[in-house]
């Protein structure tokens, strides 16, 4: 039974200990930072039915009870001595442990509880933050909207301000346009007036001159027929005269017996008056013919004759029945040998002979012709294919320098009508070529220009201001920037001669060697070999295309008629050689001396110019 008992105390004292150790737990929990309450501890065990009341019902009024701390000490001494007490305390902690836990638990649950609470917090915030992003976003799109809407507004009000200055700058231009056509305009009638006017003075001029001519010519020809008259009828006496005497003579010496019949004959008046008057008539009518000849003659000459500023044509001067004009030859240009003496690059060579081709066949297509401006470098060949292009065209040609129209003064205007009126009776077309076109259709504002010049310049002008189906004008010239604008802006293909090429200035030496030096002038008719001295013949030796080649290296520079005088000098050094032989020591002196000129005469241009 006392065993009994003792474990029923032990677990007295321990609930009693347990008792005091919860509320001084519970004072521990007050201090502690937690401020929820906490949860009542388990149940205190029943107390044994031996066990003191609880303090509680013993408490004094102050509600401090001195007997419990003392039955807990007794309880704790009690446990202490219990051989429960290890075991108890165990119990205790690990019901402190599970409290600690629980705590534990709890202080986790709570901060889940505060981190939902953060968590919904940030959610809210971000939702009012994505709303006032959303807002905000909004407000900076209705913004854009609206700057863009501005932004086309003023853009379009730019358009239409840019639109209006648009309007008024043509506006303005067509009323330059206006003036200036109308300015041009008054100063083609100016032009056409001072031509109409010019025409009138020279028509008037002609009439009075031809009246005068006409009373002049009357008057001299009256008196050149009186004159001629009295000397006839004074030599037809004379003569009749002289007859007279020598019939006298020989009537008297072999007639004298029949004196008396003859001198009946011979004193008989009539007879004689007759015989005069016939003489007479027949000299009147020989004289007639010859003036009547010599007037028709000078007609023909003032209609149709060759002005006389042109150089060179195709056309006869006197178009007599008969007579064979010189005919410019076609046939070549089809053949495509034309050209052949020209050397030029392959492709400045083929828009040429294209040029002429197209030049030759205008005509038959009833086409307008296109004038053409050649200009380069001097002695670069613009006048040598001018002239083949002329020649073999098709068309008659007529060849004119600049130069000549100057010293015409006042002439001038005249001669380039003359031309013009000339040309047009061409039934295929003129080709009309005006060489050295710089000393003639310059500006006309320059100042050394004469006003005669810029009359005829005028002329020209105003005969070239339509496309002409009759004449095609080729200029040309190395100065082409000194053309009146006027001018140029007749001009339908510009060509330009460039300086040869190394490969264009072995072909010009081959060519020259050949024409100077190899080749036989089988042209040269009998009578002329046999009236001619025959010139000694050339010994070419060894002049190879490698020797020719390297000296069209060496002379870089130099023109076509540089080579063509280069080649002239080589033959002038073989004729000055005593066995007239070429060989490379005497060509090759000949390239390097004059080479060495050729560079001294560009030092000295650079010179003149500096
Ligand atoms: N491309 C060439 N092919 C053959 N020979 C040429 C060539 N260029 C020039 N020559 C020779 O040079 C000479 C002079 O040429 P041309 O009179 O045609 O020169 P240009 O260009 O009219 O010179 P400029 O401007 O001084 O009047 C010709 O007669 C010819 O012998
Ligand atoms: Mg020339």
């Amino acid at each position: 039974m006392r065993r009994l008992l003792r474990p029923a105390k032990a677990a007295a004292s321990v609930a009693a200990g347990a008792a005091v150790l919860a509320s001084l737990g519970e004072v521990a929990y007050a201090d502690s930072i937690f401020s929820f309450r906490r949860q009542p501890a388990a149940p205190p065990p029943p107390p044994p039915p031996d066990a003191p009341a609880p303090a509680a019902a013993s408490s004094g009024s102050s509600g401090f009870d001195p007997e419990a701390l003392e039955r807990g000490a007794r309880a704790l001494r009690q446990i202490n001595g219990s051989r429960y007490a290890k075991l108890l305390f165990g119990l205790m902690q690990s019901q402190e442990e599970t409290r600690l836990a629980e705590m534990a638990a709890e202080k986790v649950h709570h901060d889940i509880y505060w981190k939902v609470k953060e968590i919904e917090a940030k959610r809210k915030m971000g939702e009012e933050y994505r709303e006032n992003l959303k807002q905000q976003s909004q407000i900076e799109a209705q913004r854009l909207r609206y700057e863009d809407e501005l932004a086309k507004k003023s853009k379009q009000e730019e358009r239409e301000a840019e639109r209006r200055r648009d309007a008024e700058l043509v506006r303005m231009q067509e009323i330059g346009a206006l003036k200036r056509e109308q300015a041009r305009r008054a100063t083609e009638q100016k032009i056409l007036e001072q031509e109409l006017q010019t025409l009138k003075e020279r028509a008037k001029n002609d009439r009075e001159t031809n009246k005068e001519n006409a009373i002049s010519n009357a008057k001299a020809k009256a008196h050149e027929a009186k004159l001629t008259e009295d000397y006839e009828r004074r030599m037809l006496v004379e003569l009749m005269n002289g007859e007279k005497e020598k019939w006298l003579a020989a009537i008297n010496t072999t007639f004298q017996h029949i004196e008396g019949g003859l001198r009946t004959l011979l004193t008989d008046r009539s007879k004689l008056v007759m015989g005069i008057g016939g003489v007479t008539a027949l000299a009147a009518g020989v004289y007639t013919t010859r003036e009547g000849a010599r007037v028709t003659w000078g007609y023909v000459n003032r209609i149709l004759g060759q002005p006389s500023l042109i150089r060179e044509s195709s056309m006869r001067k006197f178009p007599l029945p008969g007579l064979k004009a010189l005919k410019p030859s076609s046939a070549s240009l089809s053949g495509g040998a034309a050209f052949e003496n020209v050397i030029l690059h392959p492709s400045l060579k083929r828009r040429i002979e294209h040029l002429a081709r197209a030049t030759a066949n205008t005509k038959s297509h009833d086409a307008p012709f296109r004038n053409m401006l050649f200009y380069g470098h001097p002695g670069t060949g613009k006048t040598l294919v001018a002239r083949e292009m002329a020649r073999k065209s098709g068309l008659d040609y007529a060849m004119m320098t600049g130069g000549d129209v100057a010293p015409l003064g006042s002439e001038a205007v005249t001669k380039i009508h003359e031309i013009f009126d000339w040309a047009k009776k061409s039934q295929k077309g003129m080709l009309l070529f005006i060489d050295e076109a710089d000393a003639f259709l310059c500006e006309r504002n320059s100042t050394h220009m004469s006003e005669a010049q810029r009359s005829a310049l005028n002329a020209l002008l105003f005969r070239t201001g339509d496309q002409s189906r009759d004449i095609v004008l080729v200029l040309a010239t190395n100065r082409p920037g000194d053309l009146d604008a006027a001018i140029t802006d007749r001009i339908d293909e510009v060509i330009e001669f460039p300086l040869p090429g190394e490969e264009e200035r072995f072909l010009l030496l081959k060519l020259y060697l050949n024409n100077y030096m190899l080749k036989d002038d089988d042209k040269s008719s009998p009578w002329s070999t046999l009236l001619k001295k025959q010139p000694k013949k050339i010994h070419v030796r060894d002049i190879s295309d490698d020797l020719l080649r390297d000296a069209a290296r060496k002379i870089d520079g130099f023109s076509g008629r540089e080579i063509a005088k280069l080649m002239a000098s080589v033959q002038a050094a073989v004729y000055g050689s005593p066995d007239c032989i070429l060989n490379p020591q005497l060509f090759s002196e000949v390239v390097e001396y004059k080479i060495a000129e050729h560079q001294q005469r560009m030092k000295l241009a650079s010179e003149a110019a500096a």
